[in-house]
């Protein structure tokens, strides 16, 4: 049995290493910018539960889609009936901050 286990714990643990350590952090960073900011009452916890059924899931769609419409709302690019909802909150979060959100929101 011991056999069998210690290819397995190995693994974990170069996974760990390798991509867990630098990807949690962003991960976590990411994740309390989200809360920090704001988006949950509208979008839900992880962006998949909004508020009404006229909000957007945000969660899973592409990082880079993600940014451009955060960006385009915040300039007032993107202007639905929707959007001037998000823009004066939007004028609060940096561009670094909406790269590191997006990439979460696309692996939640
Ligand atoms: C007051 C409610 C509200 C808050 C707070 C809010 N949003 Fe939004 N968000 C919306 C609405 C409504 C839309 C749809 C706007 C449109 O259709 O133009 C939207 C659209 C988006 C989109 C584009 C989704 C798509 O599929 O095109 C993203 C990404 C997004 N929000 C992220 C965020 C992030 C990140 C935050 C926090 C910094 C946030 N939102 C805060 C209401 C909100």
């Amino acid at each position: 049995m011991k056999r069998l286990h210690r290819p397995l714990l190995w693994s974990c643990t170069t996974l760990l290493l390798c991509l867990g350590a630098p990807a949690q952090a962003a991960d976590a960073d990411a994740a309390k910018l989200y809360r920090d900011k704001g988006c949950i009452p509208c979008h839900g916890a992880a962006g998949r539960t909004p508020l009404n059924e006229n909000y957007p899931i945000i969660a899973g769609q592409p990082a880079g889609y993600l940014y451009n419409q955060m960006r385009d709302i915040k300039s007032g690019e993107r202007n639905s009936v929707l959007s001037p909802v998000m823009t004066t909150l939007m004028g609060g979060v940096a561009d670094d901050d909406m790269r590191l959100i997006a990439a979460w929101l696309a692996a939640q």
